[in-house]
């Protein structure tokens, strides 16, 4: 997938608290945006200077413009520069001083950034639950992993490493094999259910609970794990928003949904979630290559418990049009 397709997905990249007055620089896709706040909202803008190349975040806001730290040229929030101030106010600006703007939008408490005309909309959560009477959300995890965007997303997904990665908490070793399941092709991505005993005092006086587990991906780096306690009602969302900064670097925002235990901590949930999470990681980050092969022919596949690994390929490399996933220089 080249930088092409990804650049015309909505990303997201930071918390909404994280944008303010002052000008602040994130990663996205192997290149830089810069990213303030005005009276509009949060505008996002690449974080280069045209004049010499300088960082626009190591600038500052002046009278709503973004000011270049290196000889002040002035641009506004969709990237025309208004103001070059070693020249005389009256002399016109080329039309070709712009810094490149992106939309911004903020949504989920989460600011999202894409850089082209966008393909589709930001992902929604199974049910559009976030911010609905009965449910309660937090961001639980937010790490940066040395692995591409679908490297994490297919982890996530994939539910048969349980018994290994996450022995005695999610699965165990007599426990390991997969039934076979059906995954349903959505528009923007796909669906599969499966039901688990989770061994986990989360849940019941016993500490076992069987629990229905409703996988949603939407293309391209989004995942959502709808947990439903089979008999109570109980559901909790774990939500993968994943930010591909590099080919080789990602960062995940994991969202926590529940409609149950709403005057529990949030930390019983989320330290949960985190420690499942550390426990993934190191594997992860060892997986060659770092970029997710695309092509089928490459790494083995298992039919029954890699249907869904398999299709998540399948529909990143009909998206890319090529084999290889990652390369962003465009
Ligand atoms: S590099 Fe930005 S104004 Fe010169
Ligand atoms: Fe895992």
């Amino acid at each position: 997938m080249s930088t092409t397709e990804l650049t015309r997905f909505w990303h997201p990249i930071c918390t909404s608290q994280e944008v303010t007055e002052a000008p602040k620089r994130f990663a996205l896709l192997d290149d830089d945006v810069v990213l303030f706040r005005d009276e509009r909202g949060a505008a996002a803008l690449r974080d280069l200077c045209i004049h010499r190349g300088a960082a626009l975040s190591l600038g500052r806001i002046r009278d709503g413009k973004l000011v270049c730290p290196y000889h002040g040229w002035q641009f506004d929030r969709d990237g025309a520069c208004v103001r070059i101030p070693s020249r005389p106010e009256s002399s016109p600006i080329p039309s070709s001083a712009r810094a490149t703007a992106f939309r911004a939008v903020e949504k989920y408490g989460l600011v999202w950034v894409c850089m082209g005309e966008p393909l589709a909309e930001i992902p929604e959560f199974p049910g559009e639950v976030v911010g609905q009477p009965g449910w309660h959300s937090f961001i639980s995890y937010r790490e940066i992993w040395n692995t591409s965007a679908a490297r994490a997303v297919e982890n996530f997904m994939d539910f048969s490493h349980f018994a290994y990665v996450h022995t005695g908490i999610l699965g165990s070793e007599d426990t390991s094999e997969i039934e076979p399941y059906a995954v349903e092709q959505l528009d923007d991505g796909l669906r599969y259910s499966l039901e688990q005993v989770e061994p986990s005092d989360l849940y019941g006086a016993d500490g076992t609970q069987l629990v229905r587990y409703e996988y949603t991906l939407v293309v391209p780096f989004t995942i959502h794990l709808k947990k439903i306690e089979v008999g109570t009602g109980r559901e909790t969302i774990i939500s993968q928003l994943t930010l591909p900064r590099s080919p080789k670097t990602t960062e995940l925002f994991v969202f926590i949904v529940r409609n149950h235990s709403l005057d529990e901590l949030d930390s019983k949930f989320g330290d949960f979630t985190n420690m499942i999470m550390e426990q993934d990681r190191p594997v992860v980050e060892s997986q060659r290559p770092e970029e997710l092969p695309l092509s089928l022919r490459e790494e083995l596949h298992i039919k029954v418990p890699d249907a869904a690994s398999l299709l998540y390929r399948q529909r990143l490399a009909s998206l890319a049009k090529v084999e290889a996933f990652g390369s962003y220089g465009a």
